[in-house]
């Protein structure tokens, strides 16, 4: 049964910060809203030196695939400008080397920190470092916009829809990546509510997915990760919309933890599942995602909450903190340059040579 404040609750909430902003010019600052304490406390950080970047992406300060890579590209700007130094190149390819071991499993860290040395290349100006931020973010944003478009038409109308993690505002420079598809059907004038996957260890459903649909007025309920197969099961979801933090090039894709399952559930029970993700999340070097490197976080994250531990003391915890769904359990990948089908293989080559 639901509960009938999931609906109420969308009328107390105040429209969130932006979560990524740049304030200035080239002796600017970050400015990022700390989502580790979403939903209760909201509280922007005002960034200005190398590490203070390199903590909030560790620490999931700022985190969901595009959103990272946009926080790292202005990071550059921070970590060059403090390196004072006439050799922008060489300062920027040893700030992105740090950025990049902030977190392995998302390439768009990867993608917008190339992106970053290769424009150090053509003009070694703090100047151009920036420009080069500003448009890895405005691109991300423009991407967002058209996964929304490409996957509204998707949403059931009516129907439930089940979701995993956070892929909104929040999780991205724009709109979002699976959230930005809810966002965009329910403007069109689908109606239908949503279960968001609590997301365990660190909640990213229960705090962020929810507080987002809230915000937008969109019916969420939060269910325990465990909760997913059995509704699933019993017929009460319609459609699964999941991000992604890296797509192979056969179509398998990392992300969150928890999501594999899912999919197993929706292969299991006929309901299609779509991963949403711009093409910044595609890394074709990789053949399949056996070679996707897995994010293995602090155990503590598991066995402790709110500072209190819920195991006994000495007992261990694994803390992987992505996991892979295999090409063979997904319907389709909604990217910004269109609905991508089965084979994947060939579909993931023809959208990425349209770009060039
Ligand atoms: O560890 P997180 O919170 O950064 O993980 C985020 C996800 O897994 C998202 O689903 C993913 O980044 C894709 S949507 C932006």
């Amino acid at each position: 049964m639901r509960d009938a404040s999931s609906d109420a609750a969308a009328t107390n909430v105040q429209p969130l910060p932006p979560t990524i902003a740049w304030r200035g010019g080239e002796d600017g600052a970050l400015e990022l809203l700390d989502q580790t304490l979403l939903p209760h406390q909201r509280r922007v950080l005002t960034l200005r030196d190398l590490d203070g970047v390199c903590e909030a992406i560790v620490s999931l300060r700022v985190r969901g695939a595009p959103a990272i890579g946009v926080a790292a590209a202005y990071g550059v700007v921070i970590g060059v400008r403090a390196a004072a130094t006439t050799d922008v190149a060489t300062a920027t390819a040893a700030v992105c080397d740090r950025l990049l071991r902030t977190r392995p499993t998302a390439v768009n860290l990867r993608w917008a920190l190339e992106r970053c040395v290769r424009a150090a290349a053509r003009d070694a100006t703090l100047a151009n470092l920036l420009r080069e931020a500003r448009a890895v973010h405005a691109d991300e944003v423009a991407m967002s916009d058209r996964m929304a478009r490409v996957g509204a038409p998707l949403v059931p109308h009516g129907g439930c829809v089940l979701t995993h993690c956070n892929t909104g505002r929040l999780a991205t420079a724009g709109e979002g990546t699976a959230l930005a598809v809810l966002f965009q059907a329910w403007s069109q004038g689908t109606r239908f509510r949503v279960l968001a996957d609590e997301t365990r260890p660190l909640l990213q459903g229960a705090r962020l997915t929810a507080l987002e649909l809230a915000a937008a007025g969109i019916p969420v309920d939060v269910c325990c990760d465990g909760a997913a197969a059995g509704l699933i099961a019993r017929g009460e979801v319609q459609l699964v919309l999941v991000g992604a933090d890296r797509i192979a090039a056969n179509g398998d894709f990392a992300n969150k933890v928890g999501t594999y399952g899912v999919a197993l559930a929706c292969a299991a029970h006929g309901v299609p599942f779509y991963a949403v993700a711009p093409c910044s999340t595609i890394d074709p070097a990789l053949a399949d995602g056996g070679a996707i490197p897995i994010e293995e976080r602090d155990a503590t994250e598991v066995s402790t909450h709110g500072g209190r531990s819920f195991a006994l003391a000495g007992v261990g915890a694994r803390n992987p903190a992505f996991d892979v769904t295999p090409a063979g359990l997904v319907t389709g990948i909604v990217t910004d340059r269109g609905l991508l089908r089965p084979p994947f293989a060939t579909a993931i080559k023809a959208a990425l040579a349209s770009g060039r």
